[in-house]
């Protein structure tokens, strides 16, 4: 496929390459770029264009990590992972170690009905089927109040994309009788548990988070709390490590998500040095004196608030880490403490604990202790295993325990014509279910990071990473198969792979993915129609 024939088009006079934008960040890696080209803007906005001009940013500026850095503790990574789709997560480790450790874990994600699935949705459904074959508990739920509320979508709108959302997973490969499928405006337990969460936010923060106003009708924000139960119900029957895969664009929903889970726990565990409360910069500036100290220096060799509280006021503010503000309220709380020894304990902080279950804590807490009104403190339990005491009392005494839900994030792909992937321009993507032919002419049509002409192309090799097409080969065409990728890549840099027998290639292997893919819709329509799932809404229109 890499002969000398001349770039297409060629005959015809028309330029060759798409005129890939120029500005896009320069990948140095054998990396697809799924965000070649697009606004120099990195909002996360849920209802908004989602397209990412610099993935970097997301790290800088929202705290999203870069997912390479856990992948070598994933047992067997899909592709995605190791070809750079899957660029990010967040508190990924704890899922990565459950599977690693056959220990329970999860996976859940949800699709808004609210046209064809397509190839973009494809990476979702794989990332929810290689977890599931990994040995996590697999969820998939349509977002049918959101696809209503956020979206307009009618109720026979969301019926009939519902449907293909779900033939296409199962096609893929989901394991309905290991996994569950759901829509959200059916599933009773999800809805109380959305009202329980609703307690924990107000309008303010959704205010700040997703830029609601006063015009924002009520459902839209109920379909918030909604996904917010979707992605903390994996965990109602038991606390697990679970991880929900989606594109960055979600990410605010995660966070407040993370919130929740952590806002509905009975207990905060937290390290302390004596009775009263510190901020974590304060706490940092008294754990540093602490280790400074020698007791021994001391009357009756004890360390107490006040000597803190001296050597604190004989360092000059400048050679401490913090603020004025800072030091001035850590040297009141010591000096109000006095005499009190400082000692390092580990606190659990009554959070909306019952209590039945403060009372069980305190029992439970081995070794030495002090109890006060709000807290306790034990002297000889390290953190960990102080959390993990916190999350047993919670959960022996009716609460969630939940463990603070885990993403990983995805690129978005490029547009066949350049540009964002978008469900509404038919060209841009590929729908799962296009048919087959069709498919074959999109990839034909698409642009390319292919040179003004062969003998440059040869000269100087292609543009992979700018390039819609080789992006269709990493993200889908090469399935498992590296090497294949790689030598796509390798060929096309290298100036030997002309874009035209590319495209061919690729085209083929379009056609034949769809052909099959929608042979295998056909085959698990029974299985659907046999699923635990509502497929018809029972709605006035
Ligand atoms: N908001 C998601 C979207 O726009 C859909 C969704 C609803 C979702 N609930 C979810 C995604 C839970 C992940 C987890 O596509």
């Amino acid at each position: 496929m890499t002969g000398d024939d001349p770039l297409e088009e060629s005959e015809s006079g028309e330029p060759l390459t798409d005129g890939g934008d120029e500005t896009a960040a320069p990948q140095s890696e054998l990396r697809s770029d799924g965000g070649a080209a697009g606004a120099d803007d990195v909002a996360l906005d849920p209802w908004g264009s989602s397209s990412v001009s610099d993935y970097r940013k997301l790290f800088e500026e929202f705290g999203i990590e870069e997912f390479d850095e856990v992948l070598e503790e994933v047992p067997n990574p899909h592709y995605l992972m190791r070809r750079g789709v899957i660029f990010g997560h967040r508190d990924y480790r704890p899922v990565a170690r459950a599977l690693q450790n056959d220990e329970p874990a999860a996976v859940l994600s949800g699709f808004m009905p609210t046209g064809d699935p397509h190839i973009g949705h494809k990476l979702v459904f794989d990332e929810i089927i290689w977890h599931q074959q990994q040995g996590a508990d697999a969820y998939a739920l349509i977002a049918d109040l959101e696809a209503n509320s956020a979206r307009g979508m009618s109720w026979d709108e969301i019926d009939e994309h519902a449907r293909d959302y779900l033939l296409s997973l199962l096609a893929l490969g989901f394991d309905l009788e290991e996994g569950e499928l759901y829509r959200q405006s059916a599933n009773r337990e999800l809805q109380d548990l959305a009202f329980e969460l609703g307690a924990e936010a107000n309008f303010s923060e959704f205010q700040a988070i997703y830029g609601f106003d006063g015009e924002t009708d009520v459902s839209h924000m109920q379909s918030v709390v909604t996904q917010m139960a979707d992605i903390l119900y994996p965990q109602l029957e038991e606390p697990k490590p679970t991880v929900i895969p989606v594109g960055p664009d979600q990410d605010p929903h995660v966070r407040l998500a993370r919130d929740l889970a952590e806002r509905m726990r009975f207990f905060k565990v937290s390290e302390a040095y004596a009775s009263f409360e510190l901020e974590d910069e304060e706490r940092a500036l008294v754990a540093d004196f602490y280790d400074r100290l020698d007791p021994a220096e001391f009357d009756d060799d004890t360390l107490r608030c006040v000597h803190v509280a001296e050597a604190l006021e004989e360092t000059p503010l400048s050679e401490l880490e913090v603020g004025a503000d800072t030091l001035s309220s850590v040297l009141t709380k010591l000096q109000e403490a006095g005499m009190e020894p400082i000692r390092p304990r580990t606190r659990f902080f009554d959070r909306r604990a019952t209590d039945e279950a403060f009372d069980a804590l305190i029992e439970a807490v081995e070794g030495e202790k002090r109890v006060y009104e709000n807290h306790v403190d034990a002297f000889e339990l390290d953190r960990a295993a102080a959390e993990e005491l916190a999350r047993e009392i919670e959960v022996d005494n009716g609460g969630y325990g939940f463990q603070p839900p885990s993403s990983i994030y995805h690129r978005f792909m490029t547009g066949l014509t350049g540009g964002k992937m978008s469900s509404s321009i038919p060209a841009s993507h590929i729908s799962l279910l296009d048919d087959p032919e069709d498919g074959y002419d999109k990839v034909k049509a698409a642009s390319t990071g292919g040179r003004e002409t062969a003998e440059e192309h040869r000269e100087k090799g292609g543009k992979a990473d700018e390039c819609p097409v080789y992006e269709l080969y990493a993200y889908l065409l090469a399935g498992d198969d590296d090497e294949f990728a790689k030598r796509v890549y390798d060929e096309c840099t290298g100036g030997e792979r002309l874009c035209g027998d590319c495209k061919e290639q690729a085209a083929q292997l379009m056609r034949e993915f769809l052909e099959d893919h929608q042979e295998k819709r056909e085959e698990v329509a029974e299985l659907l129609e046999a699923a635990d799932i509502e497929l018809e809404s029972p709605r006035r229109r």
